[in-house]
């Protein structure tokens, strides 16, 4: 059992290699996949909302190219008409009363789908009609338990079309051997965090490292109460490059995400883009790291980029804990 101050969330993002290992897909929980997959799966499709979603974005990037059947992401509070009774939905959420992941679960329970749950309680815990729970340790921040929610999903969703389940052993070793050198290196996160200051960052990556810059945004906004976006390539080629422009030097700093994985065609436009962001003016930090696989360089980026967020909250003099707005707007729904 990992040690982690719920209490402080330097402490618990510090666990994020130990936690990748903490959850395991018990026997009961393996079988009752094998037996829904002996009938008729049409599609995976996770719901869940903020901290609890990402772990969804970062499954369906992972293996939306080696199975054969589609997975997509619901962060809302219904379902597309086609998940029908021989869709699988998997509700993810952290705590359990999120709003808009139970009206989706109740409305995926109402056409009949197979379903499973990822949670710590609340009142997903206490659904009826639900296929099977994968059950979280409890008083983690939602975001803050994305290492124990992602290790379950993948593993669950592995099992459920027949893809070899990822053993996280192997890469929760690496990053914790990673974050050793990043702090004695220039590249600290804390040095990082200091570029960062003053500054909008724009998180911009391309294929499966689009939902890792979108997970550093918000990381950024939850942890340090600052203003961060996250951008997806090619896409914002087409449209958000004219942004960057001379009126937004003085405010506005893009970061990319570089992967070892780019194809060809990717890593060439991304080249050009920095050079065009370059020639603006603008002071762009580019950011990669060394890997054995997409699913390290995910969690490499992800680990660091956590960290990034803590140290900016400290140098900004802010609680990363505490989510008071969030949690304004739960009461008033
Ligand atoms: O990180 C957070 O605290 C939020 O983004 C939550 O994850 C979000 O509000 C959803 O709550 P839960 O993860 O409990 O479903």
């Amino acid at each position: 059992m990992v040690q982690v101050d719920t209490n402080d969330m330097r402490s618990m993002v510090s666990a994020f290699p130990n936690l990748l290992t903490e959850i395991s897909i018990t026997p009961h929980v393996w079988k009752t996949c094998e037996k829904l997959r002996e009938g008729r799966i049409d599609g995976i499709c996770i719901i869940g909302m903020g901290g609890s979603s990402i772990s969804g974005l970062y499954v369906q990037s992972l293996l939306q190219d080696s199975v054969s059947i589609p997975i997509i992401n619901v962060r809302e509070t219904s379902i597309p008409s086609y998940i029908q009774k021989d869709w699988l939905v998997i509700a993810v959420s952290y705590s359990g009363n999120t709003f808009e992941t139970i009206r989706s679960l109740q409305e995926a329970l109402k056409r009949k789908c197979k379903s499973f749950v990822i949670t710590s309680g609340g009142k997903l815990h206490s659904i009826k009609g639900v296929n099977e729970e994968v059950t979280l340790p409890s008083s983690y921040q939602p975001r803050a338990a994305l290492p124990l929610i992602f290790s379950a999903l993948l593993n669950l969703v592995e099992i459920l079309t027949m893809h070899r389940p990822t053993d996280f052993t192997n890469v929760s070793e690496k990053l914790s051997d990673k974050v050793a050198n990043w702090e004695m290196s220039e590249f600290s996160p804390k040095s990082m965090a200091a570029d960062l200051l003053g500054y909008i960052p724009v998180f911009i990556g391309s294929q499966h490292l689009v939902p890792v810059a979108y997970r550093a945004k918000s990381q950024i906004n939850e942890n340090a109460k600052a203003m961060a976006f996250s951008s997806e390539l090619p896409e914002a080629n087409h449209n958000e490059i004219e942004s960057f422009n001379s009126s937004n030097l003085d405010s506005v700093i893009p970061v990319f995400l570089r992967s070892s994985y780019e194809t060809d065609s990717m890593r060439k436009s991304t080249d050009n883009l920095m050079q065009i962001y370059e020639e603006e003016g603008f002071p762009l930090l580019k950011l990669a790291i060394r890997s054995d696989s997409k699913i390290e360089e995910m969690l490499m980026f992800t680990f660091y980029l956590d960290l990034v967020s803590i140290e900016l909250a400290e140098l900004r003099g802010v609680n990363p804990l505490s989510v008071d707005k969030i949690t304004k707007l739960k009461s008033m729904q």
